[in-house]
């Protein structure tokens, strides 16, 4: 079974082929409408579920309209309305899953819940992001960065903030596609030892840089996220706030990058905290284009998974 599970766990040569392909299948729709089909119909009479135990908007859409440019056809679960959310083990709802539909997409909290859906289904199971990884942003972010700027392998990428999940499959992709990752924030919040771990067993410099003008001298791409993640307690937002505010990407902090630097953030955004609207809209910023490339990463994932 091929599940996407997360970037460290991928072969490195599908990852390439996964993103040549995300390429090739952007460049043919351009100028199509959103609706219409993709020549090729490489999902037709699959059935795909996307299931969201926390909410979505970019996944939920961007797999939906993904898999019907495939000609292939969608469900959208909320694990609230399934037995899932009233004591149905996952094990079970894998193995039902898997009698009914040909690709499982969950966002959920416990990577443990990924992993069993994983383990029970006989279908192949995409992580659409958990309290410690979000690997599809990542594939698209990567995608991003090579349609702005080209190969982002020996490039410096600079992680302002939390040292959240989707930090963390930022390092997995430095292992994978071969960049170099500085970490700036506060000590409390840093990423976890084993991801900064996996990527320096790949030949990666990491570093992690307390003080954030410092750290971004010579990025070529400067990555923030939300201060305050899905699964954090709102009890912990004031004292968050207050660590991170320092943190902040703003223009005098993008000023100290390299003059070509781009700027990304997976959105959901909360403008002028984590980044200023002057960053987010100005011209080293291009996070539409991330949000964007989620449908096309997407497709070859899926593709990748049920080998069509
Ligand atoms: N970036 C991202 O995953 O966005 P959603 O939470 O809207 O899916
Ligand atoms: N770190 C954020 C990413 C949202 C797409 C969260 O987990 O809430």
């Amino acid at each position: 079974m091929i599940h996407f599970l997360d970037i460290h766990k991928t072969d490195t040569d599908a990852l390439r082929q996964m993103m040549d392909s995300a390429h090739a299948m952007k460049a043919a729709r351009q100028g199509r409408p959103k609706g219409q089909l993709d020549d090729d119909q490489p999902l037709a009479g699959r059935m795909v579920a996307l299931i969201f135990e926390k909410p979505s908007t970019r996944t939920r859409v961007s797999f939906d309209v993904g898999v019907r440019q495939m000609g292939g056809q969608t469900m959208v679960l909320s694990g609230k309305e399934m037995q899932l959310g009233h004591g149905e083990t996952i094990a079970d709802t894998a193995r039902v899953l898997s009698r009914y539909v040909d690709l499982i997409m969950i966002r959920t909290f416990e990577e443990a819940t990924l992993l069993e859906m994983a383990e029970h289904a006989t279908v192949p199971v995409i992580n659409g992001l958990t309290n410690r990884t979000h690997p599809c942003q990542i594939m698209a972010d990567v995608m991003t960065y090579e349609e702005h700027r080209g190969s982002i392998s020996g490039r410096k990428v600079v992680w302002a903030g939390d040292g959240n999940n989707v930090c963390a499959s930022f390092l997995h992709a430095a292992g994978q596609f071969g960049f170099d990752f500085t970490f700036t924030g506060p000590p409390t919040l840093d990423p976890e030892a084993e991801f900064v771990g996996y990527a320096r067993e790949k030949g990666r410099r990491v570093s992690i840089e307390r003080d954030p003008a410092r750290a971004v001298e010579g990025a070529d791409l400067v990555v923030t996220d939300t201060w305050v993640s899905m699964h954090d307690p709102q009890s912990a937002r004031e004292r968050r706030h207050n660590q991170l505010r320092p943190y902040q990407v703003n223009e005098a902090l993008m000023a100290k990058a390299r003059p070509d630097a781009l700027f990304m953030h997976c959105l959901p955004a909360h403008r002028d905290d984590e980044a200023t609207s002057a960053v987010m809209d100005g011209p080293h910023s291009v996070i539409f284009d991330e949000a964007e490339n989620r449908l096309h990463a997407q497709k070859a994932i899926m593709r990748w998974c049920l080998g069509t």
